[in-house]
């Protein structure tokens, strides 16, 4: 019932009544003050005007299901929400899910993670409070091969929404790394199960450092958070529903023309180094060149030194700036 009242103050924007309350949740005006109430103690501010109503006038930064849910607006908003205050892994969590038989668009987040994954099987720490950890769930009918490029279109949904509610200049490292000032503030780890040669379903898995004051040492020259960056505070559910809403639009897209070319400008645009030197790291081989973005299924294009033009493919190898992480 919190989601509903919240949803319905946050529609408005303005003063809702105890009555209008009580009859679109068809409950009794007792549980609406019940519910207010259970609000109140979690930090929301909500004003109470006679004759007037409710009315919301400040929510507290809390991953919870009714304050995610209530600020939903993409074409998932109705699928399965499940939120954690502690797990082991979001990405886990929603695969159980999605082999559970949950639909597309399955969304679990937590807002603290023991056993967060990162790519080639590194840790990712996600500590209470300071970060995100959301997955989900998707069941495309494409190629297994091309998944790699759904990885593309939700590095430039969490850049979009973190643009969205900070302003902050973000760039991406290729393939999907969100960097602010050359540190790590976001990581995507795409995960995919297949049956013979047909998808099951893959999982989104997005990270965000947003209100860490410190890293350990080994990561502080690598990674950062939103508060490092712009001194600020943010609604970590806001980011959330943000990323929802901009990755759903990005995927409809990609559904019906089944590449990249939609948004390859797009991303290029924010991809950092591009036109510089990057190094480029494989298994037992390493070379240089010059970047010159992705091309219409998400490879990145570097030039060699003789002019050649290499297309590498994501998971394969990792692209370094010359002198730093990014
Ligand atoms: C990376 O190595 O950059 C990828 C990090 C991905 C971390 C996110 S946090 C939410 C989801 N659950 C996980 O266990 N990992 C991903």
């Amino acid at each position: 019932m919190k989601r509903e009242i919240l949803t319905m103050l946050r529609k408005d924007g303005t003063y809702v009544s105890g009555q209008q309350l009580c009859e679109r949740l068809g409950v009794s005006r007792t549980a609406v003050w019940k519910a207010i109430n259970a609000l109140k103690a979690e930090g929301y501010e909500i004003g109470a005007v006679q004759n007037k109503g409710y009315c919301l006038l400040q929510a507290p930064d809390v991953l919870t299901e009714a304050e995610i849910g209530s600020r939903r607006t993409d074409r998932w908003k109705d699928a399965p929400l499940v939120v954690y205050a502690e797990t082991d892994s979001t990405n886990n969590q929603a695969r159980r899910l999605a082999q559970e038989g949950n639909p597309e668009g399955t969304l679990v987040v937590a807002d603290r993670q023991t056993r967060g994954k990162g790519r080639r099987g590194r840790v990712w720490e996600t500590p209470a409070s300071a970060g995100i950890a959301m997955s989900f769930v998707l069941k495309p009918e494409i190629a297994p091969q091309d998944a790699s490029q759904l990885t593309i279109l939700a590095a430039l949904a969490s850049l979009r929404a973190v643009q969205d509610v900070s302003g902050a200049d973000c760039a991406i490292k290729w393939p999907n790394d969100l960097v602010l000032n050359r540190r790590k503030l976001c990581g995507i780890l795409t995960e995919m199960n297949l049956e013979e040669d047909y998808i099951q379903q893959i999982i989104v898995g997005i990270g965000f450092n947003v209100h860490h004051e410190a890293f350990p040492e080994s990561l502080a020259d690598k990674a950062t958070s939103l508060y490092l960056e712009t001194g600020q505070k943010y609604s970590r559910a806001e980011i959330v529903c943000r990323v929802m809403q901009h990755f759903a639009e990005y995927y409809e897209q990609f559904l019906t023309q089944r590449n990249l070319a939609f948004v390859r400008e797009e991303y290029n645009h924010f991809l950092i180094s591009r036109g510089e030197s990057v190094r480029v790291l494989g298994v037992g081989q390493e070379w240089s060149g010059r970047s010159l973005g992705i091309n219409d299924t998400g490879s990145l294009l570097v030039e060699t030194e003789d002019g050649e033009i290499r297309e590498v493919l994501a998971g394969e190898v990792s692209v370094r700036g010359l002198y730093s992480y990014a």
